[in-house]
């Protein structure tokens, strides 16, 4: 072979190994084995020569371009594995790291207490019934001794739709909607969304109560804060206080409103109840003689915050999880 071919062979085969990328690689095989490449241009001086070297020549110009062929196929494979080796690297999954959980949720601190309210008086023999959130002023005012003109109607701010229709301000129309339909001996709890205009540190215009009604031949007061002491020593799971303060409701006569004594020594009003005023009774066409009875309506926000230490009323209505994942 010729000086200068086996110079061309040693220079080839540096360039090819020197190759980092396919693109590179390729403008090295054009370079020396393309058309107007450096072997192809030797294959063309071939008719320049003595025919007589002319065979020997153009086997080993053959046997070069073969030579670099191989080469390059060779490269060209090591430089695929590189790189499919690289992108398996680079998208790798890092297999111990945590995977994506769903997080459990809980039951939110009003329904705890709906839930035990409910299950405190089932166990004492009570019904539970409901009642609409859209109440006639019927329901909601007269039928429970608050005629039109009474200035007990002021004490609630009233949302109201038209001149019929408002949304209940009290859990209290399901008693009445609960003897038209049962009549009595009654005894049911009805808990409940009530709506109010009212919203401070203390009130949401959208609340909870629990109304409770026992009527029955020969029913006192004395049955009424008996079963008012059990409910709140059972619901708080300890021996609590309860302070009965004389008040006014249109429905009920004599009636109470109920303070319990907190922690921190203070009286907190709880619920207000009464037995039953007979001019109740009587519009629903019941013997108020012969039968006698008592009511209760509790705020369940109330005692909630009692029982947790909640100190904003807000809070239950804010979806706030930190808040809300506290009451597993
Ligand atoms: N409905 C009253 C209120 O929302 C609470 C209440 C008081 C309910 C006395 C009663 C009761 O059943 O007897 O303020």
């Amino acid at each position: 072979m010729t000086k200068s071919l086996s110079e061309l062979t040693r220079q080839a085969k540096e360039d090819i190994s020197n190759c980092s990328s396919l693109k590179e690689l390729d403008s090295v095989r054009v370079f020396y084995l393309g058309k107007k490449g450096k072997v192809s241009l030797e294959l063309k001086s071939l008719s320049k020569l003595d025919p007589k070297e002319r065979p020997q020549f153009g086997k080993q110009i053959n046997e070069i371009k073969k030579t670099l062929q191989d080469k390059i196929s060779l490269k060209k494979t090591e430089l695929n594995t590189q790189k499919i080796k690289a992108s398996i690297e680079q998208a790798a999954i890092d297999i111990t790291l945590p995977g994506k959980t769903s997080s459990i949720g809980n039951i939110h601190p009003l329904s705890i207490t709906l839930n035990q309210i409910e299950e405190i008086f089932i166990n004492a023999g009570f019904l539970v019934d409901d009642g609409p959130e859209i109440e006639d002023e019927y329901h909601n005012f007269t039928a429970l001794n608050i005629p039109g003109n009474h200035p007990a109607r002021a004490m609630h701010d009233t949302f109201y739709f038209n001149n019929e229709y408002l949304l209940r301000t009290h859990t209290s129309p399901i008693q009445i909607r609960s003897m038209e339909r049962d009549g009595v001996p009654i005894r049911v709890i009805a808990p409940g969304k009530v709506y109010r205009r009212d919203s401070d540190i203390t009130h949401t215009p959208m609340f909870h109560q629990v109304e409770g009604l026992v009527i029955d031949k020969d029913i006192n007061f004395t049955h009424l804060k008996g079963i008012l002491h059990d409910f709140i020593n059972s619901f708080f799971n300890d021996e609590m206080s309860l302070r009965f303060r004389p008040s006014y409701f249109p429905f009920t006569e004599p009636s109470a409103e109920v303070d319990l004594l907190s922690n921190d020594g203070q009286w907190l009003e709880i619920l207000g109840c009464g037995m039953v005023h007979p001019k109740v009774l009587d519009n629903l066409g019941i013997d108020n003689k012969k039968y006698s009875g008592y009511a209760f309506g509790m705020g369940v926000e109330r005692l909630t915050m009692l029982k947790y230490g909640i100190k904003d009323i807000r809070l239950f209505y804010e979806n706030d999880l930190s808040f809300l994942s506290q009451f597993k």
